[in-house]
């Protein structure tokens, strides 16, 4: 027994604790071997050796466990200190500054509307029901409202649907000419692949004398526009309706993902509609109080561009804050 506790003492580490184990009490240990003969004693003597095996196993027990546990902190404390971390130290593989594709999106349109000359403009977010719909053409009542699927609040007030209520306060603070772009957060109720109930969106308006502005400028600078996002594009004007333009105009290009030939993406059209446009629709020029003007509008969605441009599946993964999204761009 003498033996076996000098064996215990002398363990270094677990591997060496758990040898002694086995010498004592594994499947051919001495205790187990000692325990193995009380079958062959007489019945007198077993009852006392036993009484005295079991006292010795119960303090090899005691003093095993002992040592197991004090062998167990020392090896916590070792693998402790050698895994310990330095928290001060700088992590040269920051990742807070990578560029979230949104505002590369958005840095690469204003580049473009900046550099022929518009001015970037910025409104509330939260609207009020003149701004965002009355001079827009869109009085009480009118049916087009429901397409927009207000976030509303109390006293006439809500968030803004789209960038167009920029136009109309741009107009209200300055004269004509107005050459701007507004680009910024809109929200709607909305929640899909597609959708998400906060996006960006870009909104542009020219205004000059009667007969200075006309559809072929609008065409030119949007068609360059998009050419310049995507590359080499097929673009088409689709007529459309909005209340604030007249006449008004969806715009198609060519599918980037299947090259016009028909896909998934385009439900097989070979097309894929990126923005809406038109000649600024008279009722908005009196609301704003301006006479003997032209002019044109137009408007996207960024998160759209987006997609369309890096080939992004869905559009509420932008707003997810996953780095592996992130760290593709
Ligand atoms: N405001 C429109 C929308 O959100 C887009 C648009 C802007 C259309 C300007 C025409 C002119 O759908």
């Amino acid at each position: 027994m003498a033996e076996l506790e000098a064996m215990i003492d002398y363990a270094k580490d677990s591997a060496a604790l758990e040898q002694v184990r086995i010498k004592a009490v594994g499947k051919k240990g001495i205790l187990t071997e000692y325990f193995s003969t009380l079958k062959s004693l007489p019945e007198e003597e077993k009852k006392t050796f036993a009484k005295s095996l079991n006292a010795l196993r119960k303090s090899f027990e005691e003093h095993f466990s002992t040592k197991q546990k004090e062998l167990e902190a020392q090896e916590l404390e070792s693998t402790l200190s050698a895994q310990r971390v330095d928290v001060s130290l700088f992590n040269l593989r920051s990742k807070q500054s990578i560029g979230h594709p949104v505002n590369y999106t958005k840095d690469k349109i204003i580049e473009y509307f900046t550099r022929m000359g518009y001015e970037l403009c910025e409104g509330p977010l939260v609207e009020d029901d003149f701004h965002n719909f009355t001079a827009l053409n869109l009085p009480e009542y009118h049916p087009a409202r429901d397409m927009h699927d207000t976030f509303y609040f109390h006293d006439n007030k809500l968030l803004r649907t789209h960038t167009s209520p920029v136009q109309i306060r741009t107009m209200l603070a300055q004269k004509p000419p107005i050459k701007m772009i507004c680009l910024g957060e809109t929200f709607r109720r909305d929640y899909d692949l597609t959708h998400s109930p906060m996006f960006h969106q870009v909104e542009g308006l020219v205004v000059d004398r009667a007969g200075a502005v006309n559809f072929a400028h609008l065409k030119y600078i949007l068609e360059s526009f998009l050419r310049y996002m995507f590359g080499d594009v097929k673009v088409r004007f689709r007529s459309s309706f909005f209340p604030f333009t007249e006449p008004s105009a969806e715009v198609d290009i060519s599918c980037v993902f299947c090259q016009g030939n028909g896909c998934r993406v385009c439900s097989h059209t070979g097309w894929l509609e990126v923005l809406g446009c038109g000649m600024v629709d008279d009722n908005v020029f009196r609301a704003v109080g301006y006479e003997d003007v032209s002019g044109y509008a137009f408007g996207m969605g960024v998160e759209r561009l987006c997609m369309l441009s890096l080939g992004i599946g869905d559009l509420r993964s932008f707003f997810e804050t996953d780095l592996r999204l992130l760290e593709q761009f």
